[in-house]
């Protein structure tokens, strides 16, 4: 924080204070606009508070006292780039050295009660900062020559990024239910920049929390993003269930919480447990994809939960039901029905096995677990050993030894066999020659056969003793050669 102070301090002189942040030329081609026009244009949001807690963004809004079209129109011929003009909007943006500049007109808004779209007209600069989520975002910086680079902080956002706080401008009432979108964006920036939502904040996102459901899933989708994408997802993750909004918008997650007893034997909490093996993962990779990994990872553990006074609570069979549960869980949020989540669903269903190796590793075992993971065997390796949730050390400790020893027999298995990504070294085409027949159940079966042989060890993964291979198999099936043998 010492920082933010350093500039609080100094901030009389803010042109030298923001140097670095409105240095770039092309504030001060706005800026002479501005002063032609006799039009007042700030920067304003995401771009000054970033520069407070020394982020980079290339995002930068500029709010504009009249018309932001007009603005942007100029400055796109000064710059000799395209604009793009949303007319309806009243906004405009351009794309200029890798940045973003979007401008709109200051704007007094207010909504309507079924939609996010709000009604819009002409506003001072504090009535479009009063408009905005968070007093951190409604920070905006003078690019006007008389005072350019000052500061204008009407709701002492300053104050609130110091102490790492999110608070609405307006009664959070208000805020929320004008864009119920924001709700989850003060939950996403707590855990990006791990900030405390104020506790009036938090109540009035549980008052508001079923508004959510006018907002559009691929929003929350992004906003899920970027929680997952921060150094701590779990904080994100919680807040949504304090706030009650996991249990409308990400159902599946929400049915993980909860123990039960029985006879004394109580299981763990598969929430709090998934939360910690998702911080664990966001420690060790930025696959946003892995992290979805990491979330869905236990996800069919209520549906299979069963207590049997023998062994105690037993979730068999969750790995498959879970990967089964990925195509509808990723429809309902609007992920995408691609190969990210055939890479989900292909961990989830894997994420026991290293695990099963661990206490009896065979070479077959080995072997199928590189033909079954190929590509993602380093991904689910370390999905696994963010599973370790224990917190018992030695415990942890005798797991990842175990992990290092797996590790180890795939590197060996690998590195004699070349089962990962194996291609049959026999294919069909040669199975229908060599038989002279068609396309059919026989071929399926032989081929079938090499590989199970291949990956139980009972030949070796090459060509001469596949071809042996598969002419047993094909003398058990009645099948004669071509050539008459
Ligand atoms: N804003 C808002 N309400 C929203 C979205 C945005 O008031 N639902 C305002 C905030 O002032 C915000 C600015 O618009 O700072 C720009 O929004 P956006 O680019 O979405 O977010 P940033 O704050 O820039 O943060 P990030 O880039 O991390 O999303």
């Amino acid at each position: 924080m010492q920082d933010i102070y350093e500039m609080m301090h100094t901030l009389d002189n803010p042109i030298k204070n923001t140097d670095t942040y409105l240095n770039k030329p092309v504030f001060a081609l706005i800026s002479e606009i501005a002063a032609d026009k006799n039009l007042r244009c700030y920067v304003i949001g995401g771009y000054v508070r970033d520069c407070f807690l020394k982020r980079s963004s290339n995002d930068i809004d500029v709010v504009v006292e009249g018309s932001g079209i007009e603005v942007s129109e100029c400055l796109a011929v000064r710059l000799n780039t395209d604009v793009h003009v949303f007319k309806n909007f009243g906004t405009a943006m351009l794309h200029y050295h890798g940045m973003e500049i979007e401008f709109v007109g200051a704007r007094k808004e207010s909504y309507r009660a079924n939609s996010r779209k709000p009604i819009v007209e002409d506003g001072t600069l504090e009535d479009d900062q009063k408009r905005r989520d968070f007093t951190i975002n409604a920070l905006a910086f003078s690019l006007n020559e008389r005072d350019f680079g000052h500061l204008v902080d009407p709701f002492d956002g300053i104050s609130d990024l110091q102490q790492k706080l999110i608070r609405t401008p307006l009664d959070p009432d208000i805020t929320f239910s004008d864009d119920p979108l924001r709700m989850i964006r003060a939950i996403r920036f707590a855990a990006q920049l791990n900030f405390h939502i104020v506790d009036e904040a938090i109540q009035a996102i549980g008052r508001n929390r079923h508004r959510i459901g006018i907002v559009s899933k691929e929003r929350i989708v992004d906003e899920l993003h970027k929680i997952l994408l921060s150094p701590r997802p779990s904080i994100g993750f919680k807040l949504l269930d304090k706030t009650g909004l996991l249990e409308i918008i990400f159902s599946q997650l929400h049915a993980l919480k909860g123990v039960e007893t029985s006879e004394g034997r109580q299981h763990k909490d598969n929430f709090y447990h998934t939360l910690k093996v998702v911080d664990n993962i966001a420690k060790t990779s930025d696959n946003l994809w892995l992290r979805w990994a990491a979330l869905l990872h236990d996800i069919a553990k209520p549906s299979t939960k069963r207590y049997d006074p023998q062994t105690g609570w037993t979730f068999h069979g969750h790995e498959f039901l879970g990967a089964k549960m990925i195509p509808s869980i990723f429809k309902h949020l609007k992920l995408p029905l691609n190969e990210k989540m055939k890479y989900v669903q292909k961990l989830v269903l894997l994420h026991m096995r290293p695990i099963a190796l661990s206490q009896e590793v065979t070479d077959s075992a080995v072997r199928r677990l590189l033909f079954d993971a190929g590509d993602e065997l380093e991904d689910l390796m370390m999905l696994c050993e963010a599973d370790i949730t224990s917190k018992n050390e030695e415990t942890v400790r005798k797991h990842l030894n175990n992990f290092q020893l797996v590790r180890q027999k795939l590197k060996e298995i690998e590195e004699k066999d070349a089962v990962r990504n194996f291609q049959p070294p026999v294919s069909g085409e040669l199975i229908m020659e060599t038989y002279g027949i068609g396309q059919s159940r026989e071929v399926g079966l032989i081929k079938n056969a090499i590989k199970e042989a291949i990956l139980d060890g009972v030949i070796h993964n090459n060509f001469d003793e596949a071809c042996r291979f598969m002419k047993e198999e094909a003398k058990k099936l009645g099948l004669i050669e071509k050539n008459g043998e």
